[in-house]
């Protein structure tokens, strides 16, 4: 078969993509921080595999790229989902608001860190949670979110980011056969992994009763990753394909977008 790797595929929906592709004979890496959860995967046998690693951290999305190309030089799938809420505005290490470090920084070092062993997969697909279209616009002059911080806009506006990110990445790796697919899940019942202020927190627990099911989302995500869909860049809703807006997935915004990345980069990390 072929090769799975899944960040935050050590609970809820890429947990759920990881049970399923190792029940289909996939070797499949999970990448997170709870060593518990990390072994509990491993259970099944040498097909699963748990990394641990801090993906809110440049140096860390580094490492593992590194670490995983050398590993495997082929690398068929990638999945993007390692997501945390703060319901209060936090800075890294390196120095950026933590949704843009963990939702979309991560996943912008991670998919392009990893075309080389993608672009070696006969179909290769990279599948990220993002925003497909359904939230507002890039805050240009602020997307560190210093000016009026709130943690569920913040993960919607690094939903956003990713949705550029998914066009860049294809107007940049076209030649590559690489697929990359834009999902956003709907409500689906989860860990909702995150500190969260006391009401929302109650919110959170309703939503993990009216959520569907992690096998739901599970059965929505897989036809857009198998090898018949052929298409280069794709958003998804809850299992549904969405019109790329030309407005929303605009190919000079993603551009502008990759060329800020890369200048903060290369700026806070050395
Ligand atoms: N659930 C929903 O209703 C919903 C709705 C819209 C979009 N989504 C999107 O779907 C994706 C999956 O969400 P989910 O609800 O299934 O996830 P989840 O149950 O909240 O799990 C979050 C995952 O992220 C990992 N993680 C958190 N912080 C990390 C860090 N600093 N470094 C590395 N890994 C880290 C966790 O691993 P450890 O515990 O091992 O650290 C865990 O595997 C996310 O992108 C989310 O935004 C979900």
């Amino acid at each position: 078969m072929g090769v799975v790797v899944i960040t935050g595929g050590t609970d809820g929906i890429g947990r759920g993509l990881a049970a399923d592709y190792l029940r289909q004979g996939f070797e499949v890496v999970v990448v997170g921080r709870s060593a518990r959860k990390g072994q509990e995967f491993q259970e099944p046998g040498e097909r699963a595999h748990f990394l641990a690693a801090d993906l809110s951290l440049v140096a860390e999305n580094r490492r593992l790229a590194g670490y995983l190309a050398e590993r495997f030089p082929v690398v068929d799938v990638l999945v993007l989902g390692a997501r945390y809420h703060r319901s209060a505005r936090t800075v890294t290490a390196d120095g950026f608001e933590s949704n843009f470090a963990l939702f979309y920084l991560s996943r912008f070092l991670l998919s392009h860190g990893l075309a080389g062993p993608l672009g070696r997969a006969e179909h290769p697909v990279v599948m990220n949670f993002a925003a497909a279209g359904q939230t507002g616009g890039v805050r240009w002059d602020d997307l560190q979110l210093k000016q009026g911080y709130d943690g569920v806009g913040a993960m919607g506006h690094a939903g956003r980011l990713n949705d550029l990110l998914g066009v860049s990445f294809a107007d940049r790796h076209r030649d590559t056969g690489i697929r990359y697919v834009l999902n956003h899940p709907g409500v689906v019942a989860t860990s909702f992994a995150g500190d969260y202020a006391p009401g929302l927190a109650v919110q959170v627990e309703r939503l993990k009763t009216v959520g569907k099911s992690v096998q739901a989302s599970v059965a929505q995500i897989r036809p857009y990753l198998d090898p018949d869909w052929s298409q280069p860049l794709t958003a998804v809703l809850e299992g549904v394909r969405v019109p790329l807006d030309p407005a929303l997935f605009d190919s000079r915004d993603a551009a502008r977008l990759h060329e800020l990345t890369v200048g903060l980069l290369s700026r806070a990390v050395a």
